[in-house]
């Protein structure tokens, strides 16, 4: 005897992101949505600081119910035990599946407040309201939602998409300048791989771009005025970019994969710097890398190697491999990513600026004599 089950269905996961929105707005919009039982905002100890607090009393002038529960700042805190922490404080608030969570912070804010949300009573519904550059352009959009295990980050997770993202671009005055350039770093990736109109732009325009965020160090400078104008340019390039890729490969089983490219060195040399290089840091040294490796199998131009180099360099971004790591270490390593499978790493690479390619096998001796160079 058989049974079938059939879930053969059409889902949509669709949602909107919003840029250029104010918290405070935020607030009053969500505020209004129906059905929405209790709201938790879930954000670190540095947001709630400078934002969380204000928010959450934004959200009760509206006459809801609203909770604010926050975790230490910082990827220590994208662990199991902190997933298991903000389970126990939600139920014990009676979350229920009409709750809406909300994810107030960085990229490490947004992939643990969306997997607790992802498996709370099976999943109830969260927004993303992004606050660094870092998650403005990258880490809000796609679903992708994890905590880190000791063996790897990102290791437990799944993909559970949003019901909304507002960006408020003011919040980036107040981010440290070396987490404005860990974004800089998936800006100048999105532009590599995608847009070489992105790339040129970046090329011209860095006294506009690095302004506005520095503003809090008193910078101001002639070139001053566009400086916002320029971040949102970048940041709405960036989502679109993202949307795209997303739409056409949600669960990364192929293109999506081309937003790896600098991650297969760059994660390996994040964790032997014992996560001393930030995660920017280590990705631009990985861009580097992976480039001369594109150059070494003929893919790409030497001359192109150069203009990322330099381009990341005037981000202030590292390109080189710090000269005490092991190079043998760090291939062996890329063994272990979770992007490895049946022992084969694989590498997304360069064409040509704006142009890549995902899935190339890339033999381990040619990696060596790279890294070694
Ligand atoms: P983060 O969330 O740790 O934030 C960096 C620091 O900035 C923290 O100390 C935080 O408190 C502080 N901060 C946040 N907003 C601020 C503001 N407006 N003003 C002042 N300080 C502020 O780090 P991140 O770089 O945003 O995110 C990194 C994480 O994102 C990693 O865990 C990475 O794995 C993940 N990530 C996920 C995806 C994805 O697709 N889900 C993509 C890329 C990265
Ligand atoms: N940041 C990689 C991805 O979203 O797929």
């Amino acid at each position: 005897m058989k049974l079938h089950i059939n879930l053969k269905k059409i889902t949509d996961n669709s949602y909107d992101i919003i840029i250029g929105t104010k918290l405070s707005s935020v607030a009053g919009e969500i505020a209004k949505w129906n059905d929405v039982s209790k709201y938790f905002i879930i954000t670190d100890s540095n947001v709630r600081r400078l934002y969380g607090n204000k928010f959450l009393k934004a959200l009760q002038s509206h006459n809801v119910e609203a909770f604010i529960i926050s975790v230490p700042a910082g990827e220590k805190s994208k662990t199991r035990k902190t997933k298991d922490q903000l389970e126990n404080k939600l139920l014990k608030l009676n979350a229920d599946r009409s709750s809406l969570i909300i994810a107030l912070g960085g990229g490490v804010i947004g992939d643990l407040a969306g997997f607790v949300a992802a498996t709370l009573l099976r999943g109830i519904p969260f927004i993303q309201i992004p606050t660094t550059l870092l998650s403005q352009v990258d880490s809000s959009i796609g679903g992708k939602v994890a905590v880190d295990h000791p063996l790897g980050k990102n290791l437990i997770g799944a993909f559970y998409q949003p019901k909304k993202v507002y960006i408020d671009v003011d919040t980036l005055k107040t981010l440290p300048v070396k987490e404005f350039r860990n974004g800089m770093a998936e800006i100048i990736k999105y532009s590599a791989i995608l847009d070489n109109k992105l790339f040129s732009f970046l090329e011209n325009n860095q006294s506009r771009i690095t302004i506005h965020s520095a503003s809090r160090q008193r910078r101001a400078s002639p070139q001053a005025g566009g400086g916002q104008a320029s971040l949102i340019h970048l940041i709405y390039r960036c989502c679109e970019l993202k949307k795209m890729i997303v739409e056409k490969d949600e669960r990364e089983t192929g293109l999506r994969r081309i937003l790896n490219f600098g991650h297969t060195i760059g994660h390996a040399i994040e964790s032997l710097s014992y996560y001393k290089l930030s995660h920017g840091e280590a990705v631009a040294i990985g861009m580097v890398a992976e480039a001369k490796i594109s150059a070494a199998l003929g893919l790409l131009k030497q001359s192109e190697v150069v203009r990322l180099n330099n381009l990341l360099q005037l981000y202030k971004l590292p390109t080189d491999i710090p000269s005490r790591m092991d190079r043998n270490k760090i291939v062996q390593l890329t063994y272990h990513d979770k992007k490895a499978q049946q022992g084969k790493v694989q590498y997304t690479l360069l064409n040509k600026i704006g142009k890549a390619i995902v899935g190339v096998t890339v033999p381990k001796n040619i990696v060596k004599r790279v890294l070694s160079e």
